[in-house]
């Protein structure tokens, strides 16, 4: 394969970020694109000189000259257009979440399994120098045993356009949580290295949404008067089989003293580490007293730091993925828990 031909199935507001990244890659070109906005995908295919418009996903799965999709379309629509894709034959990478909930992110596993494609999911925070250098300090022991830590998106005033699809249910499966928690979220598991929940206890909010308060502006999707009705605060602790446990906070809107507020910090019983920036804290053999390490240097897997290059090198085979399917059905499943926590008020059982 001389390059891998992708097709982007949406011309939103991230497709449109992104678009330029992918073909960044060498050996990357982006073949088609398809919205259910015409003029979108019109403006985005004379943006970036793509040769075909695709009218319907149909006509875009069809194409010889598609050898994978990057998905960017609003939750509701993961599923049946990633299921789509797979049975067609096409890689795909999806951008986060997974899905609405883990009975359909299990779904788009399968039938990636199935159909053996090539299924990633859009999880950047993974790829952040920041994150991969904490990564390799976690897994050459640095920190000790990690027993605890903080993972935290809070937005002072932050959801995205009221209005849109973002803001219910029906379409998003669920508010801040599952739109940026799940980001720190994923990081946090990922830098832990650790993949055993065994239970949550969480409390969803929604306190400015619902009053009209709170838009930051994101989305670029048709405002319909969608009511809003998810949450704009979640505050939940996980708990794993070794005892381990998480602590994860995200807001869409909250007062508090800054726009936006987000890190991963990690406790270990050697040394403790943030992520954004890196750094890491600790009793230093070689110094007087307590350090605080802020020229975090480590190793770093993958230079390009980039979910769509790494997408591109797997398809290649010359590369594994930074994200697994199923460390993201782990991550959808404590999203899932925390919301059913909050409907029943108890903990719920993971394992
Ligand atoms: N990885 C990240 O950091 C990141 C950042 C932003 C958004 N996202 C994710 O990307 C997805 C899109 O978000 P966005 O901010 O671009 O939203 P957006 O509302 O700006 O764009 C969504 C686009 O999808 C199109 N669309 C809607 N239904 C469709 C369908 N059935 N088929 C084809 N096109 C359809 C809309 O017309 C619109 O152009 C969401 O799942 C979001 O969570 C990820």
């Amino acid at each position: 394969m001389n390059k891998v031909r992708i097709g982007l199935v949406g011309a939103g507001k991230i497709a449109q970020v992104c678009c330029a990244k992918i073909l960044e890659h060498p050996s990357a070109a982006v073949t088609a694109v398809h919205d259910v906005n015409a003029q979108r995908m019109e403006q985005l295919r004379q943006a970036h000189q793509i040769p075909n418009a695709c009218a319907t996903v149909e006509a875009m799965l069809a194409r010889d000259d598609v050898d994978a999709v990057y998905i960017a379309v609003p939750n509701k629509f993961h599923k049946p257009l990633a299921v789509k894709a797979l049975n067609a034959g096409k890689h795909v990478l999806l951008d986060k979440p997974f899905a609405m909930n883990l009975a359909e992110a299990q779904e788009i596993a399968r039938a990636a399994r199935e159909a053996r494609k090539i299924l990633m999911l859009g999880m950047n925070q993974r790829y952040c120098p920041d994150s991969q250098k904490i990564r390799s300090i976690v897994a050459d022991g640095g920190l000790g045993e990690i027993y605890h830590a903080k993972a935290f998106w809070m937005r002072r005033e932050g959801i995205p356009r009221l209005g849109t699809w973002f803001c219910n249910r029906s379409t998003a499966g669920g508010g801040c949580m599952l739109d940026i928690g799940v980001h720190v979220l994923d990081l946090c598991l990922f830098l832990m290295d650790n993949w055993s929940p065994v239970s949550v206890f969480g409390c969803t909010y929604s306190k400015f949404g619902s009053r009209g308060l709170g838009e930051g502006g994101w989305g670029l999707s048709e405002c319909e008067n969608i009511p809003f009705d998810v949450d704009d605060l979640t505050t939940a602790t996980v708990r794993f089989a070794n005892g381990a446990s998480v602590s994860i906070d995200a807001s869409w809107a909250a007062h508090m003293d800054v726009h936006n507020k987000n890190d991963v910090l990690l406790f270990g019983t050697q040394a403790g580490a943030g992520t954004y920036p890196a750094r890491l804290f600790r009793r230093d053999p070689h110094r007087e007293g307590y350090s605080v390490i802020e020229d975090v240097n480590a190793k770093i897997a993958m230079k390009h730091a980039d979910r769509f290059h790494n997408f591109v090198n797997v398809i290649l085979g010359i590369e594994e993925p930074l994200v697994t399917v199923e460390q993201a059905l782990v991550v959808q499943k404590i999203i899932d828990g925390i919301y059913e926590s909050c409907r029943t008020g108890k903990s719920v059982d993971l394992s």
